[in-house]
């Protein structure tokens, strides 16, 4: 067993793991936040995408143990003061979701497409950047029409959105 310890959503998380452990299981399992998914344990779908020092990765593929000491955040971390994150508040706009399973993913790598890459994305290059992840209800018309309302109300708030 190793020692874990990180910040995840604003609060400092330690634990005795397998050194195995990926970060999705931690979350998940140690932390109880659940809404992080696993879809394919490949790295193929990103339903398990989350930020690790403000950038995308997907956890089922990271180990718990190269995260230690880094700020985490799951899509639990996004919404500040109980309001909704922009990106989330407009995928509930756009109906940008059908069964759910994909939205957590879908939302952390938007959220980073849009830091990486600023507000102004046409559909294409919301399309190439979300290609890491998958819809398995095929719900990419309203996913992208989120995704460009998500990314113009991000650019109108201040930095601390994430
Ligand atoms: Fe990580 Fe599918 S569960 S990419
Ligand atoms: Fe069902 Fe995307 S909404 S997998």
């Amino acid at each position: 067993m190793v020692h874990v310890t990180m910040t995840v959503n604003g609060r400092q998380a330690s634990a005795e793991v397998d050194p195995r452990t990926l970060l999705v299981q931690f979350l998940r399992d140690n932390l109880r936040l659940t809404g992080t998914h696993v879809g394919c344990d490949t790295s193929q779908c990103g339903a398990c995408v989350v930020h690790v020092d403000g950038e995308a990765i997907k956890s089922c593929t990271t180990l718990a143990v190269t995260c230690n000491g880094a700020q985490v955040t799951t899509i639990e971390g996004l919404a500040q003061g109980g309001k909704l994150h922009p990106m989330q508040q407009a995928f509930q706009d756009n109906h940008g979701l059908q069964c759910g399973f994909c939205t957590p993913g879908m939302i952390m790598a938007a959220v980073d497409l849009v830091n990486r890459e600023g507000p102004n994305l046409d559909e294409a290059a919301i399309r190439h950047g979300l290609d890491g992840n998958i819809c398995r209800c095929t719900g990419y018309h309203n996913i992208v029409k989120s995704v460009a309302q998500g990314a113009r109300e991000m650019a109108a708030l201040p930095k601390a959105a994430e």
